[in-house]
């Protein structure tokens, strides 16, 4: 979908325009569950009950399809619920191939809930430059890129040449539309977490699917109301006004996420820094290539006792979660990939000595220096 205006003027004026009733230049959050309709069936405006849609949701749903360069945006109560969406399209013995760095609540989604209605998960790392095979019946590819809390990248173009038949889903939630755009190199499906950066204010929990396929947005527009895990219109509401900032938030996010990685790579009490923005990366040039910046997010082997070094932290919060104005930390072995099996969790190289940071909004020199005092410390 051609952008009419660049992305920052997208983001603040698509589908925002004043309400035609009063004139109020930001439209109000349409907080009603039903509408009145003329006659039995004879609708004002195409709603009749806001599972099937609402105008706040509508609104978002098309704002972020507008960035994301697609032509259809589903709105959805979560990531994970998104995701879901997205497999309930598959049929017993259909395979889905993904990355082997992929969130643990994705994974525990295909392994303990999925995989017990005959579909398979094989996974593969889509990090390395030489082609992996798809195994037979495979009709979804699922990529993270970056990858949590890894920080791998796969080459979108590359996977999109060599999917053949199967959909690709690309988990666009450590980027977001500012820094890469899957749909454009390739992919047919995006999906967003919109409780991280699109939000971007660690207030809502919330997901959204973004296609340019009318036939395959039919089928997930159908899921959205059946199955009706729907966010509500003062979340949608929350995550649009999020969306007007985020050029801004996307480009300071990556240049503090730039000066904590360089500080942490000549630290001596760290051993490997994953961040795509370090030149020494190993898919750096991917990164490069695919992305206009690098992000907030990054992780860090700590050489040193990891409960004092969080304890000594006074500016990053440990938490889950990510993409907020505010600093967080958190270490995945125990948090956010506690899911994964401990000896799945090593062989994917997520220690107990790895520690993630979500590089906020607070001002650089401050972040350094609270990441020093407590590496000292620990
Ligand atoms: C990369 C990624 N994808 C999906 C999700 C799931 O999103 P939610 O927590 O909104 O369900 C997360 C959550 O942390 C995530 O980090």
């Amino acid at each position: 979908m051609e952008q009419a205006w660049h992305f920052e003027t997208e983001a603040i004026h698509h589908a925002q325009q004043p309400e035609e009733a009063t004139g109020a230049v930001i439209p109000p959050i349409y907080a009603t569950s039903t509408y009145a309709q003329l006659e039995p069936g004879v609708l004002r405006q195409g709603f009749d009950y806001s599972r099937a849609d609402n105008p706040t949701r509508r609104r978002l749903e098309q704002a972020l399809a507008r960035l994301e360069g697609a032509r259809y945006g589903l709105a959805f109560a979560s990531g994970v619920a998104a995701t879901s969406a997205l497999l309930t399209l598959l049929a017993p013995g259909d395979q889905v191939l993904a990355g082997d760095d992929t969130y643990g609540g994705t994974y525990r989604l295909f392994e303990q809930v999925y995989r017990k209605y005959g579909i398979g998960f094989s996974y593969a790392d889509l990090s390395r430059p030489e082609p992996v095979k798809l195994p037979d019946r495979t009709k979804l590819i699922w990529l993270e890129t970056p990858t949590n809390p890894l920080m791998k990248l796969a080459d979108i173009a590359e996977v999109a040449a060599r999917k053949g038949p199967a959909l690709l889903a690309v988990d666009n939630t450590f980027a977001s539309p500012y820094l890469q755009r899957p749909l454009e190199l390739g992919a047919d499906i995006v999906l967003h977490s919109m409780t991280k950066y699109l939000g971007g204010h660690s207030d809502i929990i919330g997901g959204a699917l973004l296609t340019s396929d009318a036939e395959l947005y039919e089928r997930l527009k159908f899921i959205q109301l059946s199955v009706g895990a729907v966010p509500s219109p003062f979340d949608c509401w929350l995550v649009h006004r999020g969306l007007k900032t985020l050029a801004l938030r996307m480009r300071a996010h990556s240049e503090n996420g730039l000066a904590v990685a360089r500080m942490l790579a000549q630290h001596p009490k760290v051993g490997r820094v994953y961040y795509p923005g370090l030149e020494e990366h190993p898919n750096h040039q991917v990164a490069a290539r695919q992305m206009s910046a690098y992000g907030g997010m990054l992780s860090f082997e700590l050489k040193g006792n990891v409960k004092h070094f969080l304890r000594q932290l006074k500016i990053f919060t440990l938490a889950e979660s990510l993409g907020g104005v505010e600093s967080l930390v958190s270490q995945p072995a125990t948090m956010t990939h506690a899911s994964i099996p401990r000896a799945e969790r090593l062989r994917r190289g997520i220690g107990d000595e790895l520690i993630r940071l979500s590089v906020g909004l607070e001002h650089p020199a401050d972040l350094i220096a609270d990441l020093n005092n407590a590496l000292e410390d620990a």
